[in-house]
């Protein structure tokens, strides 16, 4: 089986190429590891509602399963005949789309760069032209992001294995911990942060992974948790306020999880719970890595003070996913989902183009390092 095709899909896209029409199903992650079930989507507007409402999630796969959810509706729909008219409706439905949710920036870097192929498309396009510009650079994204986070995976299993012989003097048997979900289910296959322990396990270095639960949304507990036991890793679930206990008695040697947004100094929001993790395994002296692809990185904002945070509902403190409240009424509720943990408590951010590290001041430069990947 290649590394990549697991049988863990969270979108499934195909187009027929005789009559070009083209389905998009999203495996319903609210209801995983109790069902399998996958969703229909006809067009944007179904998009939309399924990333808000959490269908799909985790930053890689919003962005695929956004855009793919326009090429879909382009690629079954009637056109209308003028090509502004065209490029107006896909701008609109663009602009609408990265509305869906905040934090992540996957989705409106994708949206913004739909956006200029389109303008690039030249004044003689046809509608069908300019349908036809988003549709493959949707079927684009979701290829490459498979191929990213295959490269990913290697450079983080190698840039983990170093930081361990440098600090431990040893590279085999290694206990990773990880947090949230960024696996198959959180991009198009294989993972970030949870293919980089896939890549460990496959090269064989991995004694175990520890997996949080992820409060409150438990997506370390409902979706890690599953990938992991499905790829037959040997693997453990502790509640998120285990995790630094557990660093602390020097049973973890490694943190390795993903991004939502990275400003150019290398600050990264991530899933609630991030910057604690951070801040136990810089006490407990734990290489803190992050692994993302570079089109989680904004390079529009010089520090994560900007990044914007999403806020949830209280139902999910508060309530129990059947629906029974479980907490007493009338007390305050805050529910961020996601916290953004300073650079210097980064060792090193894996990217599809290779790691991160910080320069001798100990400052990353996501931009130097983009412009000589590229
Ligand atoms: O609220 P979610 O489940 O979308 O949050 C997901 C995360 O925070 C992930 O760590 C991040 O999106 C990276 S997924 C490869």
């Amino acid at each position: 089986m290649a590394p990549e095709d697991h049988g863990l899909r969270a979108i499934i896209y195909e187009r027929d190429g005789a009559s070009g029409r083209a389905t998009l199903k999203l495996l319903d992650q609210r209801v995983i590891p109790y069902e399998k079930t996958y969703l229909d989507v006809r067009d944007s507007k179904d998009g939309w509602t399924m990333i808000n409402s959490m269908v799909v999630r985790g930053a890689p796969a919003i962005a695929i399963a956004g855009v793919l959810s326009l090429a879909v509706e382009l690629a079954n729909a009637d056109l209308p005949q003028d090509p502004s008219e065209m490029a107006s409706r896909i701008n609109e439905k663009l602009t609408y789309l990265v509305t869906s949710r905040p934090t992540a920036v996957n989705l409106a870097i994708a949206c913004g760069d739909l956006k200029q192929r389109v303008a690039r498309a030249g004044p003689g396009a046809t509608s069908k032209d300019l349908a036809e510009v988003v549709i493959a650079a949707s079927e684009e994204l979701m290829r490459t992001d498979t191929e990213g986070n295959l490269s990913m995976g290697s450079f983080g299993s190698k840039a983990i294995q170093e930081a361990c012989r440098k600090r431990r003097s040893k590279d085999t048997n290694l206990r990773v911990l990880t947090h949230c979900n960024t696996g198959a289910l959180a991009t198009s296959s294989y993972g970030t942060a949870l293919g980089v322990v896939r890549s460990l396990h496959s090269d064989k270095v991995l004694e175990r992974a520890y997996c949080t639960e992820t409060r409150p949304y438990n997506q370390g507990a409902r979706l890690t948790a599953y990938e992991l036991v499905h790829d037959k890793i040997p693997s453990t679930l502790v509640t998120d306020s285990t995790a630094p206990y557990l660093m602390s008695k020097g049973e973890v040697d490694a943190v390795v999880l993903g991004a939502d947004r990275i400003a150019a100094n290398g600050d990264v929001a991530n899933k609630i719970g991030t910057y604690s993790l951070a801040v136990s395994a810089s006490y407990s002296n734990v290489p803190f890595f992050v692994a993302a692809p570079v089109s989680t990185v904004d390079l529009s904002l010089p520090n994560g003070s900007g990044i914007p945070i999403e806020e949830r509902s209280s139902e999910e403190m508060t309530h129990l996913p059947d629906g029974k409240r479980v907490v007493a009424d009338g007390i305050g509720v805050w529910n961020p989902a996601f916290d953004v943990t300073p650079a210097p408590l980064i060792a090193g951010i894996i990217t599809e183009y290779g790691t991160v590290w910080p320069n001798s001041s100990g400052e990353f430069d996501m931009k130097g390092f983009i412009d000589s990947a590229r």
